[in-house]
């Protein structure tokens, strides 16, 4: 039987009981202690940690981009990652001290596929339906991990739809890569009827309502299916009837990349100081009159000043890394942008 080791986590003073079987992110999780993370596979460094006391760690497969191996000679480590053979003392060098204990317990459950309609010609909105009787709690702008039938493989996703607790429905926007394991399963294969194993929820992409700034305005920043939890955040907003002002910046290749604009624009009539602008980096030689460029160059464009903002970006890697540092030197702070990278798997070390 594997041994259990005491984690304790500083400068919060949380202690958690991990399984050598178990990462230590996933224990956490599992006991309500929300870290922060990303990828959960070693790709994206979001959970980098630091150990203070304790050396008897491994670490499964993780990209030395995420850590390079001078880091992890000095003790950083990665809690997505880690397994602990000893008792170990951990310093978190980013956390969310209003969030940090307020994680919601990990479940399983068996889906079945309600629907999967094209939103684009690459994205699909799938809906699955929870169980009966599964109580499935999760914050606006979670993710759950998706078994893929046949294979030990997971992809994560983030729910589009605010809550399962009256619908008991998960409601998610996908895009389809030419060789994704998952999408071309879903694209190709999925069909009403058929389970998907879901675990969750996980992540820390959800709206802040910082005590000390209720009204400091939003911006957010999104690229392809980073589509989802934004929309889920701007949902939870009308449905609470939050008026921050808003403004979502949304990046697309040509106009067909386009999603959900029936809604965003009801969303803009729902919350009174909310504004959407869509940007095409190929608009073409079509009719389109909005804004063109990366997203990011828009953003820059736009705000020259984003002091007291907080921001929330989403989407694909380079998207993201190229919007956080854009922000911040434009004055948001940096504890106040929040990202979910979509990172994928891909061959870690
Ligand atoms: C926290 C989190 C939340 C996520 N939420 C969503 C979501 O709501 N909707 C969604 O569609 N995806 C989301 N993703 C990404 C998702 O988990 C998968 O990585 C993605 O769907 C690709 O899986 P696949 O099996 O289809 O492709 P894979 O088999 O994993 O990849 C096959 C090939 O597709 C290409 N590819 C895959 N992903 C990308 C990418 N991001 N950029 C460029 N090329 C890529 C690459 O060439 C790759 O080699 C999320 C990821 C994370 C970490
Ligand atoms: S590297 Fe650990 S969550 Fe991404």
């Amino acid at each position: 039987m594997p041994g259990k080791h005491v984690v304790r986590f500083e400068p919060v003073g949380i202690e958690i009981e991990v399984g050598e079987e178990q990462t230590v992110l996933r224990a956490a999780a599992e006991q309500g202690i929300m870290l922060m993370h990303g990828c959960k596979e070693g790709q994206c460094s979001s959970c980098k940690s630091f150990l203070l006391e304790g050396d008897d760690v491994e670490l499964d497969r993780y990209s030395t981009f995420a850590l390079p191996d001078f880091e992890r000679e000095e003790g950083f480590t990665l809690l997505c990652r880690a397994h602990v053979y000893e008792d170990v003392t951990i310093e978190l060098l980013n956390y969310d001290e209003d969030m940090i204990r307020s994680g919601l317990p990990i479940q399983e459950a068996v889906a079945e596929v309600v629907s999967k309609d094209p939103v684009t010609h690459d994205m699909r909105r799938l809906v699955l339906r929870l169980p009966g009787n599964a109580e499935f709690k999760f914050f606006p702008g979670q993710y759950v991990d998706i078994a893929i039938p046949g294979t030990n493989e997971t992809r994560s996703f983030s729910m589009a739809n605010t809550s399962a607790r009256e619908s008991g429905l998960l409601e998610f926007v996908i895009k389809v890569y030419p060789d994704g394991l998952f999408s071309q399963f879903l694209d190709t294969k999925l069909q009403a009827g058929d389970q998907l194993h879901v675990t969750g929820p996980f992540g820390v992409f959800t709206l802040r309502d910082a005590a000390k700034t209720p009204d400091a305005p939003i911006v957010f920043v999104g690229g392809g299916a980073g589509m989802a939890p934004i929309l889920c955040l701007l949902r939870s907003m009308a449905e609470r009837g939050i008026s921050r002002p808003a403004v979502y910046y949304y990046g697309a290749r040509r106009r067909h990349d386009l999603c959900f604009e029936a809604e965003l624009s009801s969303l803009e009539r729902a919350l009174p100081d909310f504004r959407y602008v869509p940007a095409l980096s190929e608009p073409g030689d079509g009719d389109w009159d909005g804004e063109t460029g990366l997203i990011t160059d828009v953003v820059a464009r736009h705000r020259r000043d984003l002091t007291g903002t907080h921001a929330y970006v989403c989407g694909p890697p380079p998207m993201v890394e190229a919007a956080v540092p854009l922000l911040t030197r434009l004055g948001v702070p940096e504890k106040h942008v929040y990202f979910d990278k979509f990172t994928f798997t891909e061959e870690t070390r």
